[in-house]
């Protein structure tokens, strides 16, 4: 059982195309994990893993693009990450500056889409701008979403929700029966993406870590030991053969979803 939940063979076994041509899921979001300690395992200060990090970002964003995922969440700062040293924070904060000036032409080219999710105006000015920016010289695109949860927080995301709806109720826009599932996922930062239908974490953690703990009620999850800055198209695929061997049931019996 732990097995199947969690992978360490990172080779497919069956050939990529016949993968590929399998269903692919939708939206894969990925919990970025194991910079730091692919740093220190090379005596590289942390930083240079999440460097090392952002240029996987690059490579699976465009192998995700080329295989047809329509949506890429990526975890690249929680909102519990700024408790980090100082230099390593700051650090963070200009890598999708980085990231974007380098290939936001070759992001436009594949037809990416940039979007994020989280508190945006806590950024630093400098990091807002270049997210900015990248969204709206994508925002015509209509290939792959990238969506980059940045200063995201899952809790906070569902407090938020809680009080909009709460607002809405005291106005009298609307009624406490009125609050659905559906209701609740509008008011989330996700309300115009498909939920996920994979889930992906790198560097052998087996947990959520406050990370779209709603939008994963049915998610399929896939933990690897292997290190971000490690993770390549075959770790993918990997993944992806994985998620078609599940069977998703949604809670009901296998019969009724086929
Ligand atoms: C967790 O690894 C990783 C992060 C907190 C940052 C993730 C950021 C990137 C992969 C680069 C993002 C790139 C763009 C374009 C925004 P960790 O530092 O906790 O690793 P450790 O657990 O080994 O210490």
């Amino acid at each position: 059982m732990f097995k199947k939940l969690f992978t360490q063979k990172h080779t497919p076994i069956e050939g990529d195309e016949q993968i590929i041509a399998g269903p692919i899921p939708e939206h894969i979001a990925i919990i970025m994990d194991g910079n730091g300690r692919w740093a220190t395992k090379r005596a590289l200060p942390r930083i240079a893993g999440h460097h090392e990090g952002m240029k996987t970002v690059r490579k699976i964003t465009r192998y995700a693009n080329d295989i047809g995922v329509k949506v890429l969440t990526l975890y690249a700062f929680s909102t519990e990450n700024w408790s980090r040293p100082k230099k390593e924070v700051e650090f963070l904060m200009r890598l999708p500056e980085e990231f974007l000036s380098t290939y936001l032409p070759e992001l436009i080219e594949k037809n990416v889409q940039v979007q994020i999710m989280g508190d945006f105006d806590s950024l630093p000015q400098h990091t807002q701008r270049a997210v900015k920016r990248a969204i709206d010289e994508t925002s015509h695109n209509t290939g792959l979403i990238l969506n980059f949860a940045l200063n995201y927080g899952s809790r906070t995301e569902i407090v938020h929700a809680v009080k909009a709806i709460t607002q809405a109720v005291q106005k009298g826009e609307l009624a406490a029966e009125d609050i659905t599932e559906q209701c609740i996922s509008e008011h989330l930062m996700t309300k115009h993406l498909v939920e996920p239908d994979l889930l992906i974490r790198t560097s052998g953690e087996v947990r959520l870590s406050n990370f779209m703990l709603w939008q994963l009620a049915y998610t399929e999850f896939w933990f690897t030991d292997v290190l971000w800055p490690d993770f390549d198209e075959a770790c993918l695929l990997e993944a992806i053969q994985v998620y078609q061997t599940r069977n998703r049931r949604y809670g009901g019996l296998e019969e009724q979803t086929k």
